[in-house]
C-alpha cells in the first residue's frame, strides 16, 4: 500500500459528486448496478457489488464492448450487445473457508460512483464463518485516456489470524456466443460463433456496406465492426509493499497463497486491455481493419504497464476533468437538481467515442442490455444536442456512424418501395433493421412490433441532427464528405414517401408517429412536419454546396443522380405535405381522426404505477386520444417559432395533459416546452419527474440500463429551457428562466471552435458570459444582441419568462 494508492481508494467528499450505496443485496440492486456503471463509450462495466454474500468472494460486473453484437443463437435474425469476459473475477479463501461479506462487518458496505473522477469504489468486511476476516477497498475504471483499458485495484488489511490465504484472479468468458480462438498466457482472443451472428435476413432487413469485418475470415453474412473479442491482462500483488510471485498460473488466471497475519496490507492490481476486432475504439481513431486484435490488446497493455497502475488512473482522470470542465452544469439553490445534473452529464460523458465512428449509442448506453444495445432516434433527438455543443468530436463520430451505415438505409427504403434512405427504427453495428417483429407484453401476451415498417421519423430525426451539428460547428469537411449526403437522401426519401393524392396534398400514411400507441395513422403531424423540414433543408444543403463548394456538389449530384429537375420536385413536395395544422383553431391534429377518437381524462388515473395502455389495455388506449410520449409537443421542442408563439401554447395546453408518459422520453421533452412557453414550476416537475427515471426508480425499470435518452433530456430541459439556449445563423442567444429556488446557473457549451461560459445570477437577474476560446461572436441575451471577445466579460440584465402557459 502506498499513499497514492489510499488517496486514489478514498471517493470525493462533495456529495454532488457521487453517488453511494450502504448494504444491499436485495431488491433494486439491479437498478444500482446499471447507475453505478462506468463507461467510456467503448466498454462499459455495470457497477455489481465489491463482495458478494454468495460463496466465494467475487467482484462481478457485466462488461459491453460498443459494437459487439451477437444474436442469441439460431432462428434469432436481432443481433444483441455481447456480454464480454469477466475480467474482474477474483476468490479469496482463508484456511480453505470462502471469505464472504458478513453484514454488520466492522467496516460498512458501500459503493460509491465517484463521478467526478469516473471511477467506482467499494468498501467492506470480508470474513470467515470462523471470524477471520479482511476490510477491504477496491477501485475499478474503464480508462477514458485509452478507451481499450480497464483496471482494478483491490486493497485489504487482514484482521484476525494467522491463517492461510488463497487468492485467485482469473477471466472467465467462454460461452456459447463468444467461442475461443486462442488461448495463451495473459491473452484471450474469442470470435463470435457461426450460430450467433446475425443473418441479416427478413424483408426489412439487410447488411449494409459496413463489412470490414478485420480478422474475422468467416462466413461474411451481416458484416459489422466487431465479430472477434481480445483480452490481454496482467495481474501483481504485493503484501506490505512487497511483490509477491504467483504460486501457479495458467493461461488467464494467477493463484497466490500466503501465511497472513493481523495487519497485514495486501494490494492487487489487474490491468486489462480490451480490443474489438476490426474496429478498435479509442482516441486514436479505429485501427486498420487488418490489425490482429490480440496483437493490439498486447500492445496496448504493453503501453499501460509502462505507465503502471498510478499512471493509468492519472490520465484516465485527466481526461475526465477535461469532460468535467467543458460539460458540467453547476446549480445553486437546488442540490437535488444539481445531484441529477451531475448523474446525467457523468452519464453522457461515459456513453460517446469520438474515435470510433462505427457504433452508436444504444437506448440504455452501455449501462445494460435492454433493448438489446440497439440504437435508437434517441441518439440523434436526445443525446447529440448534449454533444453537439459540449463534444464536437463525439457528435460528428455519431452521426458518421448514420453515414457509414446510409447504405443500408437506402436498402430499406428500396425494399419496402420508396427512393432515398430510410433509417433502421432499431440499428445495431451494420444499420440493417434490427427492430424484432414481435415481443411478449407486459400481459405475456404476443404483441406485433410495427415499429421497424412504420417508425419512419428518425430518418427525418437523422437530418435534424445533422443540421443541428452543422450549424453549431460549421464542420464543412463533414458536410460535404458526409452529412450533405445524409440530408439529401432523406430528402429523396420523403419526397417518394409522400404521395400526391387526388385533393391535390401528399399524404404520408401508414405510419407510427413517437405516440406509439397509434399505429398505423396517416399524416402524423410530427412526422410530416420533420419530413417537410428535412426537404427544405436538403434544398438550403443543394445551394449552399453549389455556392461555396461547387466541386463537392457537383460530385455529390453526380454520384447520387441529382438534377435540377428533382429538386425542383423537392421543393413542391415540402409545399404539399399536409401539416395537420389548422390556422383557425391554432392547434395540430396528431394525426389524421385523431381529434374523433375517445378522450380520456389522465387525472382519473393519477397514482398509477403502469403505463397507461397496460391500465386500460392496448385496444382501449389505441381508441383513444392518449398520447405515449411528447408527439405534437416534440415537434414545439425540436422547431420553435415554426407556428405562432399563441398556436405554441394552444397545442401544448391541448395535449400536455392527453400524455400518458409511456416512455421515458417524454417528461424531459414537455419540461422543455414548458420552460420555453414560461411555465418554469411546471418544467421543473418535469425535470424532477425526468430525473427519478433513473435516480429515483422503483419498478426495475432501470435493471436494464440507464435511460440515457432521459440523461440526455435533462440537460436539454436545463440548457436549452432554463438556461432558453438557442442556434442563431451569427451566434447563440440565451433567454433564462429559472425555476424558483435556483439561484444561479453555470452552463458551458460550444459553438463553431469557441468556448462560452455563462452565468446566469438569478438573485441579480444577471448574465455573465465569458468567451473562453476563438474569435468574437455574437450572443443575444434576453433579445438583446452583444459582441463577446476573449477574457472580457459581458454582464446583461434578463427580464423573467413570460407567462404564456
Ligand atoms: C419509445 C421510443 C424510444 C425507445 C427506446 C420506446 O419506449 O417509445 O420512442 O426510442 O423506447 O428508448
Amino acid at each position: 500500500m502506498t499513499d497514492t494508492m489510499q488517496l486514489m481508494l478514498e471517493p470525493t467528499q462533495d456529495p454532488a459528486w457521487i453517488l453511494t450505496y450502504e448494504d444491499h443485496g436485495g431488491p433494486g440492486q439491479g437498478a444500482i448496478e446499471s447507475r453505478l456503471a462506468t463507461s467510456n463509450g467503448f466498454l462499459g462495466v455495470t457497477g455489481g457489488w465489491a463482495t458478494t454474500r454468495a460463496a466465494g468472494w467475487m467482484v462481478p460486473g457485466r462488461t459491453y464492448v460498443a459494437g459487439l453484437f451477437a444474436t442469441s443463437g439460431p432462428g434469432d435474425d436481432v443481433p444483441g450487445l455481447v456480454l464480454a469476459a469477466d475480467w474482474l473475477r477474483v476468490h479469496v479463501r482463508l484456511d480453505g473457508e470462502p471469505m464472504v461479506h458478513r453484514p454488520g462487518g466492522i467496516t460498512g458496505h458501500r459503493m460509491t460512483l465517484d463521478m467526478r473522477r469516473g471511477v467506482l469504489l467499494g468498501q467492506g468486511h470480508l470474513a470467515t464463518p470462523s471470524g477471520l476476516g479482511a476490510t477491504l477497498r477496491t477501485l475499478r475504471l474503464v480508462s477514458l485516456d485509452d478507451r481499450c483499458l480497464g483496471l482494478q485495484l483491490i486493497r485489504f488489511e487482514i484482521t484476525g489470524g494467522p491463517s492461510e490465504i488463497a487468492f485467485e484472479a482469473s477471466l472467465d468468458g467462454e460461452d456459447a456466443v463468444l467461442v475461443a480462438e486462442r488461448i495463451e498466457p495473459g491473452l484471450a482472443v474469442w470470435r463470435i460463433s457461426d450460430a450467433h451472428r446475425a443473418g441479416g435476413s427478413g424483408e426489412d432487413r439487410g447488411s449494409a456496406r459496413n463489412d470490414d469485418s478485420g480478422q474475422d475470415g468467416g462466413s461474411g453474412q451481416g458484416g459489422g465492426p466487431g465479430r472477434s473479442l481480445a483480452m490481454a491482462f496482467a495481474c501483481s500483488l504485493q503484501i506490505d509493499g512487497n511483490e509477491l510471485a504467483p504460486f501457479a498460473a495458467g493461461d488467464l488466471t494467477s493463484s497466490w497463497k500466503w501465511q497472513a497475519r493481523p495487519g497485514q496490507l495486501v494490494t492487487f492490481q489487474r490491468i486489462v486491455s480490451i480490443v474489438r476486432g476490426a474496429a478498435i475504439g479509442g482516441p486514436a481513431g479505429p485501427a486498420p481493419a487488418a490489425v490482429d486484435p490480440g496483437v493490439e490488446a498486447r500492445r496496448r497493455l504493453d503501453r499501460a504497464r509502462q505507465q503502471g497502475w498510478r499512471g493509468v488512473v492519472t490520465a484516465h482522470e485527466a481526461a475526465w476533468t477535461r469532460r468535467w470542465h467543458d460539460s458540467d452544469i453547476a446549480v445553486t439553490g437546488d442540490p437535488d437538481a444539481q445531484h441529477a445534473l451531475r448523474f446525467a452529464i457523468c452519464h453522457l460523458n461515459s456513453a460517446a467515442n469520438p474515435g470510433d465512428e462505427r457504433v452508436s449509442i444504444g437506448a440504455r448506453a452501455l449501462t445494460g442490455n435492454d433493448y438489446r444495445g440497439h440504437v435508437f432516434w434517441d441518439t440523434e433527438i436526445f443525446l447529440l444536442p448534449f454533444y453537439i455543443l459540449t463534444w464536437p468530436e463525439a457528435a460528428r463520430a455519431l452521426l458518421m456512424y448514420r453515414f457509414h451505415t446510409l447504405d443500408g438505409a437506402r436498402g430499406k427504403a428500396a425494399r419496402m418501395g420508396w427512393r432515398g434512405a430510410l433509417y433502421a427504427w432499431e440499428s445495431a453495428d451494420t444499420g440493417a433493421e434490427t427492430t424484432p417483429e414481435q415481443v411478449i407484453g407486459p400481459d405475456n401476451r404476443v404483441v406485433d412490433v410495427l415499429c421497424g415498417r412504420q417508425e419512419q421519423h428518425i430518418s427525418a430525426d437523422v437530418a435534424y441532427a445533422v443540421w443541428q451539428y452543422w450549424q453549431a460547428t460549421g464542420d464543412a469537411d463533414f458536410l460535404c464528405a458526409a452529412g450533405a449526403e445524409i440530408i439529401l437522401e432523406t430528402a429523396r426519401f420523403w419526397a417518394s414517401r409522400a404521395v400526391l393524392e387526388a385533393d391535390g396534398r401528399r399524404h404520408i400514411r401508414g405510419v407510427i408517429g413517437p405516440d406509439e400507441y397509434h399505429e398505423t395513422i396517416d399524416d402524423n403531424a410530427y412526422t410530416n412536419v420533420m419530413a417537410a423540414w428535412n426537404i427544405r433543408r436538403a434544398l438550403d444543403v443543394a445551394a449552399l454546396l453549389h455556392e461555396r463548394w461547387p466541386a463537392c456538389w457537383a460530385g455529390l449530384a453526380s454520384r447520387l443522380r441529382l438534377d435540377d429537375a428533382e429538386l425542383r420536385q423537392w421543393r413542391e413536395a415540402a409545399a404539399a405535405i399536409v401539416t395537420g395544422f389548422d390556422p383557425e383553431t391554432g392547434l395540430y391534429e396528431q394525426f389524421a381522426g385523431y381529434f374523433g377518437l375517445e378522450k380520456v381524462d389522465l387525472a382519473d388515473y393519477a397514482g398509477r404505477t403502469l403505463p397507461l395502455d397496460i391500465v386500460i389495455g392496448r385496444e382501449r388506449t389505441a381508441r383513444s386520444q392518449v398520447v405515449k410520449q411528447a408527439d405534437v409537443v416534440a415537434l414545439l421542442a425540436l422547431l420553435p417559432g415554426e407556428i405562432p408563439p399563441a398556436a405554441e401554447v394552444a397545442n401544448f395546453r391541448l395535449y400536455e395533459p392527453r400524455c400518458g408518459h409511456g416512455s421515458s422520453l417524454s417528461p424531459a421533452m414537455h419540461g422543455l416546452v414548458a420552460a420555453r412557453l414560461g411555465d418554469v414550476e411546471m418544467a421543473l416537475r418535469y425535470f424532477r419527474q425526468t430525473a427519478a427515471i433513473d435516480l429515483g426508480d422503483r419498478d426495475g425499470a432501470t435493471d436494464g440500463g440507464v435511460h440515457i435518452a432521459a440523461q440526455g433530456g435533462i440537460w436539454m430541459l436545463t440548457t436549452l429551457g432554463f438556461a432558453g439556449l438557442a442556434l442563431r445563423d451569427d451566434g447563440l442567444s440565451i433567454d433564462p428562466r429559472l425555476p424558483a429556488g435556483w439561484r444561479s446557473l453555470d452552463v458551458r457549451v460550444q459553438w463553431r471552435g469557441r468556448q462560452l461560459g455563462i452565468r446566469i445570477d438569478a438573485d441579480r437577474r444577471r448574465v455573465e458570459a465569458t468567451l473562453e476560446t476563438g474569435e468574437p461572436m455574437t450572443l443575444v441575451i434576453g433579445g438583446k444582441r452583444h459582441e463577446i471577445r476573449r477574457d472580457v466579460a459581458v454582464l446583461a440584465a434578463f427580464q423573467g419568462p413570460p407567462q404564456g402557459v
